[in-house]
């Protein structure tokens, strides 16, 4: 029995026309497994956003077709749309750019209850609901009650979006670039709970990053995108330690090698 839960085949999305015309995702074909952690690494401008936003149903493929869980995804009216959206969710890059700013922190959280269908619950067990999903990012659900978006630091909030994945609960996360805001100390933060999410809700993740070696940390699978097309897949260990197309071969030599001893004879010293 397979378990995949998404597949797509000849994914394409072009964006224009005659001259202006960018082919952003080109005849894309994958498979992603249920409980994996799937990475798609290429550099700015490769199509990853693009790919992202067509498997949230948040644009429409040119050609090719999405399967979810077997069968072809039928996200053609809002009601089903809406069934979708309780499988699938997304973290993008900016999290302060997803959300109404005006809307508090509670309201935020208790959109996701809305939206799990548990809206008649007690309010009671809606703030129980809250402080879980926070604590399990390590925030504290009541010193964010009253704030707004603006008020919370940027790994702070990219926390609270996790908080809501965790309410929420899809099948699928796609996580475009979440940490590519926040310093080091948060980005290993965000990571492990990404990864939490895996192991304690079982939860497949989609890390899309332009980073080679934050992709090898987290996934299982690894997807090499260059200019809208997949050059090379397969499991993390076998692109990223025997790596056979050109351009993989180019993002891991851009890894800064931490491990290689600095060669000082290289290094002018000006004004000594
Ligand atoms: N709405 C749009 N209209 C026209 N062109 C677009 C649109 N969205 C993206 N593109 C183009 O499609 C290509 C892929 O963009 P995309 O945002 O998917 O790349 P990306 O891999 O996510 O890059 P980054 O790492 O910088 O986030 C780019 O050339 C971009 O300019
Ligand atoms: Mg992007």
């Amino acid at each position: 029995m397979s378990n995949t839960v998404l597949q797509g085949v000849n994914l394409t999305k072009v964006f224009g026309w005659g001259k202006q015309k960018t082919v952003a995702v080109d005849h894309v074909n994958f498979e992603i497994r249920a409980g994996e952690v799937c990475s798609i690494v290429g550099e700015s401008g490769s199509g990853k956003t693009t790919l992202a936003k067509m498997l949230l149903g948040l644009l429409n493929p040119t050609e090719g077709e999405i399967y979810f869980q077997g069968k072809k995804r039928d996200i053609s009216t809002q009601r089903k749309k809406k069934e979708y959206w309780k499988n699938i969710q997304a973290i993008f890059q900016d999290p302060y750019s997803a959300y109404n700013i005006f809307n508090k922190i509670d309201t935020l959280l208790l959109d996701c209850i809305r939206m799990r269908g548990d809206f008649w619950l007690p309010r009671e067990k809606k703030i129980e609901l809250m402080s879980e999903a926070c604590s399990f990012v390590n925030l504290e659900y009541k010193e964010l009650t009253n704030k707004y978006p603006f008020e919370l630091s940027g790994g702070q909030m990219q926390r609270l979006m996790i908080a809501r994945i965790f309410l929420l609960k899809p099948k699928i996360l796609i996580a475009d670039e979440p940490t590519s805001m926040i310093d080091a100390c948060s980005r290993a933060t965000i990571l492990d709970m990404l990864m939490k999410l895996r192991d304690e809700v079982g939860m497949t993740i989609i890390f899309i990053t332009h980073d080679i070696g934050l992709a090898y940390y987290v996934s299982d699978t690894v997807y090499i995108m260059e200019r809208g097309k997949i050059v090379e897949y397969g499991s993390a260990d076998q692109v990223i330690l025997t790596p056979h197309h050109p351009y993989t071969k180019r993002l891991i030599s851009d890894v800064p090698k931490i491990h290689e001893a600095w060669d000082l004879s290289t290094v002018t010293y000006s004004g000594l």
